[in-house]
């Protein structure tokens, strides 16, 4: 995916991306302090945020095949197993039953399938939101701080699923979190933004060993000392 322009200001804030590649098929790490306009430049890159100037070479995807994982999701007024297969019913998809079971477990919702999505506790709404987007295998995924509140057995599993999945189809993953451990374990690539604009990006060893960016330098002295 390229960006070729992205831009909205704010008054507090200016999103500006330009003549950016985020490389197909590599899972993405993107890191930032708060308020820095990673969730903005999501929403703007899935077009559901309206930009002052928007150009994106998508490279032939469309809109179904993107997705982002809200921090906050959003539960339809209806059952766990309607939240989870809404994305294959508005793409007239019909469910393959051993998936649906498989990613149910993959949440611990085995057993609460036909309960309503919107009794269940955050942590559980935030795991079935991840595996409602991961069942229609999206090609294009931003995952908007999702693995951060979950239990340490849930994250494990959900990295597993995460990278079994890259194995099986490799999609474009753009993975926002502040959990160093996290990206090391996940992304193949790490991109630093500050103030709007992505200002540093390569491996983690190059993101971390650049010295020219007092407020990655900044932001790397707070993160690592939470270990
Ligand atoms: N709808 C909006 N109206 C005004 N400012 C906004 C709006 N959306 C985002 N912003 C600006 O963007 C900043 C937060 O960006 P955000 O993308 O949530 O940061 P991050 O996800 O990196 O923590 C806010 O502090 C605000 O200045
Ligand atoms: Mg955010």
């Amino acid at each position: 995916m390229k960006i070729i322009e992205l831009a909205r200001n704010f008054d507090a804030l200016q999103i500006d991306v330009r003549d950016y590649t985020f490389e197909e098929g590599l899972i993405h790490g993107l890191i930032g302090p708060n308020g820095c306009g990673k969730t903005t430049l999501g929403k703007l890159i899935m077009g559901t945020l309206a930009a002052q100037s928007r150009k994106i070479d998508f490279n032939g995807l469309d809109e179904r095949d993107l997705t982002m994982v809200s921090q906050n999701p959003y539960m339809l007024h209806d059952s766990v197993y309607q939240n989870l297969v809404f994305p294959l019913k508005i793409r007239g998809i019909v469910p393959d039953q051993e998936e649906v079971e498989r990613l149910l477990r993959l949440c611990g919702l085995q057993d609460k399938k036909k309960e309503n999505a919107r009794s269940l506790s955050m942590g559980q709404k935030q795991k079935l939101s991840i595996a409602r987007a991961f069942i229609f295998k999206p090609k294009l995924i931003i995952m908007d701080e999702n693995l951060s509140n979950l239990d340490p057995d849930s994250v494990e599993l959900f990295e597993a699923e995460i990278l079994r999945m890259q194995k099986e189809t490799p999609a474009t993953w753009i993975i926002i979190s502040h959990q160093i451990a996290h990206i090391r374990r996940l992304c193949d690539k790490i991109h630093f933004m500050a103030k709007g604009r992505i200002q540093v990006s390569g491996s983690l060893e190059k993101v971390f060993g650049e010295q020219e960016v007092p407020e990655l330098r900044r932001y790397i002295a707070r993160e690592t000392l939470r270990f």
